[in-house]
């Protein structure tokens, strides 16, 4: 739909949001969401031009209706974690997996993240944005209608350029991953960064929004991540941070020390990694469906959640340790393994998504003024995200205000 066209959704069961807030939310606010029983959403030009109880319904021109009668509206989606750039497969390793091999020993092997590297330098013209096009379109269908993407399965320039060009040119977020793990052409991990930041971050932190590190045994040391990340911030990019996935390095300490707008996975965290998170204003990105798919220890989301840390949930989509790009069934893990509440995960995939990537002021909440994007779930009440495991629960999705993906 276009410019000034207008669409209205009615008699919905539910609209369900989390009230505006100039931060990540965090603590009782994360459980303060505001549920309309019976209610309306009226989109215009792409964003929300009024929303609430029927009964407030006033329209006085032509419109196209959708019917949502027995349908809940969520906002749409935010997935701030994910790695949609990469041709090949990694379902033979998936097998071994399956079979006893753990994910360390193929990566230290030259299986793993290398595997999906040469696989995506060697795609033909096109075909690593063709790929990224159809991850997207995973995502929408699952109710996804804002996506961070990361490079890192080129650690080449052309590669990694294209890679952000492709998640730009597929309505993403890019985020330059120019350290995930150290390229066979290079002999250490310090050789490779010179190179990287040399010659890739001029033009990444052009096409790029962010900045991203595997701080981690066989990928990169504390100390070589503050180097990257330092010069990341120098050049304009925010910047996130891959730590604590299996062992506990510091990289709490380090996100904290270089204002991280994020650190994601933290399967490994410890106490005293959940009270400095708490303490500050870096959001702790949780990842059960990578825990899952890996077979690891799931992420002390509760515990940060008490403590007052500011929680998001991501999907991780990726072919190695996440080939996952469903963030409904992310939200039942978060309730099932992770013990949060329905209000929590849902505010944790929407709106505190949203405030990592940076757009908090126009998506991750339904309100007047921010981007229409619904998710229309077929359920009596919202909670069916996180109650109906796997659940084919989606109706159609909304994305500025046109329906962009419907059953
Ligand atoms: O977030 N841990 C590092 N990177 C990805 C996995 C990448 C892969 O296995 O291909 C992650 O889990
Ligand atoms: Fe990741």
């Amino acid at each position: 739909m276009s410019g000034g066209q207008r669409l209205l959704v009615r008699d919905l069961a539910q609209l369900v949001t989390a009230p505006p807030a100039a931060a990540p939310l965090r603590g009782a606010a994360l459980r303060e969401l505001q549920v309309v029983e019976n209610a309306f959403v009226l989109c215009e030009g792409g964003t929300v031009a009024a929303a609430g109880p029927m009964r407030d319904l006033a329209i006085d021109a032509e419109v196209e209706e959708l019917d949502g009668s027995g349908l809940c509206a969520i906002p749409g989606l935010v997935d701030c974690h994910t790695h949609p750039a990469f041709l090949g497969d990694r379902v033979e390793e998936f097998a071994l997996r399956a079979g006893g091999a753990s994910y360390e020993e193929l990566h230290a092997a030259g299986g793993g993240i290398l595997s999906t590297v040469r696989a995506t330098r060697d795609g033909a013209d096109g075909e690593l944005a063709a790929a990224v096009r159809r991850h997207a379109e995973w995502m929408l269908r699952a109710g996804t209608t804002t996506f961070e993407g990361k490079s890192g399965y080129g650690l080449d320039r052309d590669t990694e350029l294209a890679s952000l060009e492709a998640v730009a040119a597929a309505g993403g977020v890019p985020t330059w991953l120019g350290a995930h793990a150290v390229p066979p052409e290079f002999g250490d991990a310090d050789a490779y960064l010179d190179f990287a930041l040399a010659d890739v971050l001029p033009r990444a932190s052009e096409l790029a929004a962010a900045a991203d590190v595997f701080v981690e045994e066989g990928a990169f040391s504390v100390p070589q991540a503050r180097r990257y990340l330092t010069a990341c911030r120098e050049a304009g990019l925010a910047l996130r941070l891959h730590g604590d996935q299996f062992n506990e390095l510091g990289a709490v300490e380090l996100a904290i020390e270089l204002g991280a707008r994020s650190i994601d996975h933290l399967e490994a965290t410890g106490e005293s990694g959940v009270r400095a998170l708490a303490a500050s204003d870096v959001a702790a990105v949780l990842l059960p469906a990578s825990a899952l798919f890996l077979d690891r220890p799931m992420p002390p989301a509760r515990a940060l959640a008490d403590a007052g840390a500011a929680i998001v949930l991501a999907t991780d989509f990726n072919p190695g340790s996440a080939f996952c790009e469903s963030l409904p069934l992310v939200c039942a893990l978060a309730c099932t393994q992770l013990h949060l509440s329905p209000a929590e995960a849902l505010v944790a995939c929407t709106v505190n998504a949203a405030h990592v990537l940076g757009l908090a002021e126009r998506r991750g909440r339904i309100a007047v003024g921010q981007d229409a994007d619904l998710v229309l779930l077929d359920a009596p009440d919202w909670r069916y995200l996180t109650y109906h495991l796997g659940g084919d629960l989606i109706s159609a999705v909304v994305r500025r205000g046109a329906v962009a993906w419907a059953r």
